[in-house]
């Protein structure tokens, strides 16, 4: 494709006009919003707001003047048709490890006589840590984490199975998992199913009611834009909302948290995830950042970060400078997330030299370069002008200066 075709495919573009409602600098092609979000306009506006006239003119009166109190119900019902969910099943609280250990937690309990968690070796190394702990939990008798390696994963199945973990997208290779034939697999032997959707929400079309997903967690500061450590969500099937017992049974989670009655009883519905006191500062902002998703057809943008996907392999497979980058995300982009990753062994330095001529992309050890499509705000340009410095960096090997191997605390 040469870069006319490139231009006109952003004349055909039906997302093009979202970016405007971005605040994104000038001359800066982001290709990390699989990390963290860029700040939807009314992301800002809506933190003024907050600051200057509700918490700061309203104070303690926001809790119900400004219904601060209802926004982990509102903003999960926002999250909702993201995730094909009807009303009533999705909650905004904590963040994703925290949700991921108060669904293993009931999950495990709800399948009586079986103990075994299964996940996978190369998931994101958070949640293995999150079901290791709770299988370290008072004699380890809780549960019993399974990790296996490759591909497969049916045969990982068996009657001992409460549980099987699982990422819907490889925070590394971007390779995604087929959520509804891994769920009805595990469904057809007695398994419950949780998916993390972190790397999908917001970017993937997703269908979970219709794919009899149990539970499912994912975060607000990527492709939902909330902001750095926005909170995270929870689904839960509402044919398990009885048989919930999640154990941080804080007062946020009670059937009446004003009542303050010694005793602890869990609200009825998706609410009793919720523990403590919500951030109202960091919700009320991931609240106005979905605004941008009003309107938006998750078909439509899904074929844009298809073709952005696309777009970047081909270009990189044409040009000479960049035969040394080794794609390890897969070609298909029916396999593949809204990221492409390349390795090479100097994958850290390359990453920061890109990074100093505007270009964000990220590293993962050992040596992966990350680079993520989130088509509401890039345009097929970026791509054509990131690929065009990615060569430049590579053609000059810049990155071998020894400034760029200096490893930071984030990378
Ligand atoms: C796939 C996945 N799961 C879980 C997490 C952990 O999220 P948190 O730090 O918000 O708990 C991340 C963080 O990037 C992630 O990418």
């Amino acid at each position: 494709m040469n870069y006319q075709d490139v231009l006109q495919q952003d004349t055909i573009d039906p997302l093009a006009g979202k970016r405007r409602e971005f605040v994104l600098p000038d001359n800066m092609i982001y290709l990390d919003g699989n990390s963290l979000g860029a700040m939807p306009i009314a992301a800002y506006e809506r933190s003024r707001q907050v600051t200057e006239q509700q918490w700061g003119l309203n104070l303690i009166k926001g809790w119900n003047a400004d219904d601060w109190i209802d926004l982990p119900t509102m903003v999960g019902e926002k999250i909702a048709p993201l995730l094909g969910a009807a009303p009533g099943q999705v909650i905004c609280c904590d963040s994703t490890s925290v949700n991921l250990f108060k669904v293993l937690c009931s999950a495990v309990e709800m399948q009586q006589g079986r103990s075994v968690v299964v996940s996978q070796k190369d998931n994101f190394p958070a949640d293995l840590y999150i079901a290791e702990g709770l299988s370290q939990l008072g004699q380890g008798d809780f549960c019993e984490l399974k990790v296996f390696e490759g591909s497969g994963i049916e045969d990982q199945l068996d009657d001992t199975v409460a549980l099987l973990m699982l990422t819907h997208v490889n925070f590394r290779t971007g390779k995604l998992h087929d959520i509804r034939k891994l769920t009805k697999a595990a469904h057809d032997k007695g398994i419950l199913v949780i998916w993390d959707l972190a790397h999908s929400t917001g970017v993937l079309p997703l269908s979970l009611d219709e794919w009899g997903v149990d539970f499912a967690v994912g975060c607000g500061y990527k492709y939902l834009n909330g902001g750095p450590g926005a909170p995270a969500f929870i689904y839960a099937a509402e044919r398990h909302h009885a048989s919930i017992r999640q154990p941080l049974s804080g007062w946020m989670g009670h059937r009446a948290p004003f009542a303050f009655d010694e005793n602890y009883t869990a609200a009825p519905g998706v609410q009793q995830f919720l523990c403590g006191t919500p951030p109202v500062l960091s919700m009320s902002v991931l609240d106005a950042s979905l605004s941008v998703f009003e309107n938006v057809d998750m078909q439509v943008l899904r074929t844009k970060s298809v073709a952005l996907g696309e777009l970047f392999i081909q270009l990189i497979a044409d040009n000479d400078s960049l035969g040394e980058l080794t794609l390890i995300s897969p070609k298909k982009s029916s396999e593949r997330g809204s990221q492409v990753a390349l390795a090479h062994p100097e994958a850290y330095s390359i990453c920061q030299a890109l990074i100093e001529r505007n270009v964000i992309a990220d590293f993962r050890t050992p040596d992966v370069l990350r680079f993520g499509f989130a088509p509401l705000y890039l345009s097929h340009q970026d791509i054509w002008k990131a690929v065009h410095i990615l060569a430049d960096v590579m053609a000059s090997k810049i990155y071998s200066d020894e400034k760029f191997s200096r490893v930071q605390k984030v990378t």
